[in-house]
């Protein structure tokens, strides 16, 4: 069966994608949403178009069990993945030497490893046409002092796509990073950001509907990269141009 495979579908844009892919892969007969609340992923299941079916898997990405959960979820069912979307992640605001260490490896377990090991047990189902969706951020552009493990964490997804994307042209797949500057979601209060951070007050916002269909898009063309709104294309070339030692000057959050 096509299916779609989104993570981090409970809120903020992983719910986006959910709602905008029966419009733009119009192919996919099932999703399967994955997060730890259930009660948010029934909800979201509940709205899919009629004839689409859903699956609805409540696992913590950041607890290796639940490699163990997906990769018997896959071999049970054999999809045909046309699309994965890896979206869940989180972002945690704090210097390195300050803040909580188990929020420090929350964004690695999260955002670099199950990332990772999602795209790895997905690829054998991954059919020519196929398509993975990785959820980077502006953040992957310059490390981000405050917010350093977070903007590593990003690079690490930015680099991971470009080389997967690389992989994947032999088979007539591909592989794409979109990196959206700060958006409206349970993202900026989970990570200690709302009312602490000058940066994200100043910093012009994305819009989740738009960015999920833009990525969407960007997927179905087998784009590289995709960096929604002109500010964020233009800080992107920037960071390329302008030495990383004198931009991490001007990009602490
Ligand atoms: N919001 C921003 O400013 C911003 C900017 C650039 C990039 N991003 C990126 O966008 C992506 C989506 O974030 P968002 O803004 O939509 O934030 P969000 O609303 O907080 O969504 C995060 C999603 O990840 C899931 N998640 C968190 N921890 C998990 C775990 N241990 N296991 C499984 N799922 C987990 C959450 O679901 P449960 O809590 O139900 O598990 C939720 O569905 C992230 O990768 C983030 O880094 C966000």
């Amino acid at each position: 069966m096509k299916t779609a495979v989104v993570t981090g579908a409970s809120s903020g844009l992983g719910t986006e994608f959910v709602r905008q892919i029966p419009e733009i892969f119009p192919e996919v007969e099932c999703l399967w949403l994955i997060a730890r609340r259930r009660e948010k992923l029934e909800q979201l299941a509940a709205e899919v178009p009629e004839g689409l079916s859903t699956l609805c898997l409540t696992l913590d990405l950041c607890d290796p069990m639940s490699f163990a959960a997906l990769q018997e979820r896959l071999s049970a069912e054999k999809p045909e993945l046309s699309l994965l979307v890896n979206c869940a992640g989180c972002g945690y605001l704090g210097r390195v030497g300050e803040m909580a260490l188990s929020d420090q490896c929350r964004m690695i377990d999260l955002n670099v490893r199950a990332l990772s090991a999602v795209t790895a047990m997905a690829l054998p189902y991954l059919p020519r046409g196929g398509r993975v969706l990785n959820v980077s951020s502006i953040a992957a552009f310059c490390s981000n002092p405050r917010m350093t493990v977070y903007s590593a964490s990003k690079a690490y997804v930015s680099s991971f796509t470009l080389g997967l994307g690389e992989e994947l042209k032999a088979r007539g797949a591909a592989a794409t990073a979109v990196c959206p500057g700060p958006m409206r979601t349970e993202f900026l209060d989970a990570g200690g950001i709302t009312g602490n951070s000058r940066t994200f007050e100043l910093l012009p916002y994305c819009d989740q509907v738009r960015v999920a269909g833009g990525a969407l898009r960007a997927a179905r063309a087998g784009r590289g990269v995709y960096t929604p709104r002109a500010f964020y294309k233009f800080y992107r070339a920037a960071a390329k141009l302008v030495p990383q030692q004198l931009m991490v000057k001007l990009t602490g959050t």
